[in-house]
């Protein structure tokens, strides 16, 4: 779809909020839930997925907050340096990988940086349902924490509780995950959404919790090496047998062979190229399939994932 920057704002320090309208007046952006990310096409080759921090209803604009991160491999650093009110970008349709349970009892949310934006839109959600939820946001400093007195707005609008842990801040109580999760009760939903290190913590921390209540979504990616080992890809559709290197991906093989397939990010998180297993055992790299999903062996993201298989066969 094509996009225009309504307005962007600097809402913390090193974070930039922008609004995204329909370029066409007649047009109107799907409805989009809290939790949904949409992918920017910035530049040949330079795709980034970012999470709506406001979910939007029937005509309203896509909001998301970048922050402009030191090492940007080109997006964040992009959309600072390039992308200005009344620009036309193009975006993908809204996806959501990390859906809220709306009728949940009880909520906990971590944030770490940045990973607050889509656990704003699901705190947004719950407080307009009337429903309470806790959130835990961590971040280096306060002046780089997005949105604390909007969350604290709506804490204190739902009867809610924010803690917030700053890197800077002398009193600063560590978010402590073990008690986060050994204090909520038993039907509490968990989301967790901020660096690798986090997310990995909340998932040790919550591993006595069946998996459907334990939500996560990363926001960096994984670095494509490509596969440890050679391996085949059988394509069902177009009936070609390639081989991927050592090295290669799946994506740059297929591609090289003059098959298109859709795809965005290139670093496993937006699942833009999801693909059909119909045989063979993948070696899951991406950040978007759940232990369960793999297990059931029935999709993979080609732009990073492998084959523990001598041979994959992908409905492609
Ligand atoms: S292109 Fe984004 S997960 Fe593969």
């Amino acid at each position: 779809m094509k996009a225009i920057v309504e307005c962007q704002e600097d809402v913390a320090q090193g974070v930039r909020s922008f609004a995204l309208r329909p370029a066409s007046d007649s047009a109107e952006f799907e409805v989009a839930a809290a939790g949904s990310h949409v992918d920017l096409f910035l530049a040949q080759d330079l795709v980034r997925s970012y999470s709506l921090y406001l979910p939007a209803a029937k005509g309203d604009p896509y909001r998301i907050a970048v922050a402009l991160d030191p090492r940007s491999r080109g997006g964040s650093r992009h959309m600072f340096a390039h992308v200005k009110v009344g620009d036309e970008i193009d975006i993908s349709l809204p996806k959501n990988h990390f859906p809220l349970t709306e009728d949940a009892s009880n909520t906990v949310m971590v944030a770490g940086g940045i990973g607050v934006t889509p656990l704003m839109a699901m705190a947004t959600r719950l407080t307009r349902l009337g429903k309470p939820w806790t959130l835990h946001y961590a971040a280096q400093a306060r002046t780089s924490a997005a949105f604390i007195n909007e969350l604290q707005e709506l804490a204190y609008a739902s009867g809610s509780s924010v803690h917030f842990s700053f890197g800077d801040d002398p009193d600063r109580q560590r978010i402590d995950l073990p008690k986060v999760f050994a204090c909520a009760p038993l039907d509490t939903h968990f989301y967790c959404c901020g660096p690798k290190r986090m997310i990995d913590a909340f998932v040790a921390a919550g591993e006595q919790r069946p998996s459907r209540f334990v939500h996560v979504e990363h926001f960096g990616g994984v670095t494509p090496t490509g596969s440890d080992q050679s391996f085949t890809v059988r394509l069902a559709r177009s009936g070609k047998v390639l081989t991927v290197p050592a090295g290669r991906t799946i994506l740059e093989v297929v591609e090289q062979a003059g098959i298109s397939v859709a795809h965005a990010c290139k670093e496993g998180v937006c699942a833009a190229c999801e693909t059909r297993v119909i045989d063979g055992i993948p070696d899951h790299r991406d950040l978007v399939l759940s232990k369960k999903e793999r297990g059931q062996n029935q999709s993979m993201m080609i732009c990073c994932s492998g084959s523990v298989t001598a041979e994959l066969v992908l409905d492609l």
